[in-house]
């Protein structure tokens, strides 16, 4: 079983990486081009030019851990996974809640036709003013379509089941993949963290919420398949950021129903971190059946059951979102 899980690995994240090389070339290219076009125009003598260079290599290298980066809020983060059932929805709701909780404020955007967010957050369809659809679809704004929740500073963006259409109606659309960018443009000022719960496809709606966003973060849970589609995802990423959005960057990957009893859960996670290193949250996400009643009571788990197993992950986990970022002053 390991040999075999090893092997699979390797083959998905050779695609990965040879990707991930690719890409780094030719951004070091064009800053290597724009360097020189400065130095040049400045007159300044060639040797600058590389010890320029030098420079832009070791931040590279800096930022590549998570606790040496600082962000700016507002953040919008897109939480993404082609895969179905790996924690997405899990993952928006309590990070979301977790955010929340140490005093941010907090928008989760369901960008999902289940509308699992939306129900999870405890808001019934039939009681809506609005939905994400409007927003898509018919250029309604965000801010008509926010419900609060009963979690102080967490407001949700609802889904229903018409946004199943809207995959289909957004092709002939002007500007089809910005819908969602340009609507959280007018609102994102209002909030510390937007988070955005992305359906399991790498459809239009996938890409909206990708070009609208600064950060994605992956939920992989830990089981044989975790790995598969992986590849496919970060070349999306990184289509969507050389096309659409290049402020977009794959922040984090985050590991879900970590299972301790199982010898596989820890395989994969030595897997990922080996592949992704700082790139993975140090924070695992637990498999515990609290985190899958929750919803069911339209709660997240901070509220739901505080000092579960799960809530402290969640808020474990947020705290290291958190860190990421400054304050936001003002
Ligand atoms: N850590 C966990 N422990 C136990 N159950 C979990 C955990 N995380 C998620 N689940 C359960 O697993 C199922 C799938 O989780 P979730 O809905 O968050 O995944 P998803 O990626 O959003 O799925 P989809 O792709 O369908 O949107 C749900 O029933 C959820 O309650
Ligand atoms: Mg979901």
């Amino acid at each position: 079983m390991n040999d075999d899980l090893r092997r699979r690995s390797l083959r998905i994240f050779s695609h990965v990486r040879r990707d991930q090389e690719a890409h780094e070339a030719q951004e070091a290219q064009e800053k290597l081009e724009s360097k020189t076009n400065e130095v040049q125009a400045q007159s300044v003598k060639p040797e600058n030019v590389s010890e320029n260079t030098n420079e832009t290599k070791h931040k590279t290298t800096e930022s590549e851990s998570h606790s040496e980066e600082s962000f700016p809020l507002p953040r919008v983060i897109s939480i993404a996974n082609q895969k179905g059932g790996v924690g997405k929805t899990t993952t928006s709701v309590n990070l979301g809640a977790s955010l929340a909780a140490s005093g941010g404020r907090v928008l989760v955007i369901d960008l999902d036709p289940q509308g699992n967010a939306t129900t999870g957050l405890g808001i019934q369809h039939r009681d809506l003013e609005g939905s994400v659809y409007d927003v898509i679809i018919n250029d309604k704004s965000l801010d008509d379509c926010t419900e609060p929740t009963s979690v102080r500073n967490l407001f949700v963006v609802p889904a229903t089941i018409d946004l199943a259409g809207a995959e289909i109606e957004l092709v002939p659309a002007f500007s089809r993949e910005m819908k969602l960018k340009r609507a959280i443009s007018e609102i994102k000022d209002d909030y510390d963290y937007v988070l955005i719960d992305c359906p399991p496809s790498l459809g239009l709606l996938t890409v909206n919420a990708l070009a609208a966003s600064d950060d994605v973060i992956v939920p992989i849970q830990c089981e044989y398949y975790a790995l598969e589609g992986l590849g496919q995802l970060l070349r999306n990423v990184g289509l969507v950021k050389s096309n659409l959005n290049q402020d977009l960057e794959m922040r984090g990957i985050v590991l879900t129903m970590y299972d301790a009893r199982t010898k596989l859960a820890e395989q994969v996670e030595a897997e990922v971190r080996d592949h992704f290193g700082a790139k993975v949250y140090k924070t695992v996400i637990p498999r515990t059946v609290r985190l899958s009643e929750a919803p069911s009571f339209g709660q997240p788990i901070t509220t739901f059951d505080p000092t579960s197993r799960g809530a402290i992950a969640y808020r474990e986990l947020a705290k290291e979102v958190r860190n990421g970022e400054s304050q936001r002053i003002g």
